[in-house]
């Protein structure tokens, strides 16, 4: 199954992710602005596909209780092992089983919508455990808008499980997946060289909680 062979390459990779470098320091900082000035104080928050921790780490103090979850226990087992706050907790769970605590005023996902087996059963389960106004905070890879070439040698590594299996999502295909779990995108951005990488938040569009 994808979701296996996907854990397992993350695990396999983890401690080299942690070990590498922020590709792009100053557009990092600039997402972790944005993203930071939709929190409050009073937000509980949840995020996909956490990694080593690193953004919920420097985000989980401007809130009241960050739970970051990750399907790989090697990256959790990173992040865990890093000083935080006590409101910050780390949780080994894939995407689809992470909403057992909402309803959430924000859910994060950066870089792990496109890498999920069912994208719109994902958006479901985030637009019915958000609170009312709720908003979804993304960065997702859209490699339908990658240079043909490099799609090419995605699958070649995808084959020696050096990639991950991951969707071939276009831009539009990516907003209508948003729009038809009954988000309005409220911001679109992209931080830094990639505009297949676009930053999307989201908002909840009705007024009334169902959690699935
Ligand atoms: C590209 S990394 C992004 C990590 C971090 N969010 C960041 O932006 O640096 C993708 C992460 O998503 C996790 N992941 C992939 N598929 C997942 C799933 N179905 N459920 C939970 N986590 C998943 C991987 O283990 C990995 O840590």
């Amino acid at each position: 199954m994808t979701q296996d062979r996907n854990r397992r390459f993350w695990n396999r990779i983890a401690q080299r992710y942690a070990a590498r470098p922020l590709k792009d320091v100053p557009a990092y900082e600039a997402m972790l602005a944005a993203t930071a000035a939709r929190l409050s104080p009073s937000a509980r928050v949840l995020e996909l596909g956490c990694g080593t921790g690193g953004t919920a780490i420097r985000l989980a103090p401007q809130v009241a209780h960050w739970t970051a979850t990750d399907f790989s226990a090697e990256m959790v087992r990173i992040a865990s092992a890093k000083p935080r706050g006590t409101n910050l907790t780390f949780k080994v769970v894939d995407a689809a089983n992470a909403f057992y605590d909402g309803p959430y005023d924000v859910v994060c996902a950066f870089n792990v919508l496109h890498l999920v087996d069912d994208l719109p059963g994902l958006l479901a389960r985030a637009h019915a455990n958000l609170c009312p106004g709720g908003v979804l905070i993304s960065k997702t890879w859209c490699f339908a808008g990658v240079n043909p070439v490099l799609r090419a040698l995605f699958r070649a590594l995808q084959v020696v499980r050096l990639f991950p299996d991951a969707a071939t999502l276009s831009e539009a295909q990516l907003q209508q997946a948003i729009r038809g779990a009954g988000f309005d995108i409220v911001d679109q951005q992209v931080f830094g060289p990639h505009p297949q990488n676009p930053y999307i938040v989201a908002r909840r569009s009705d007024g009334t909680a169902d959690r699935l």
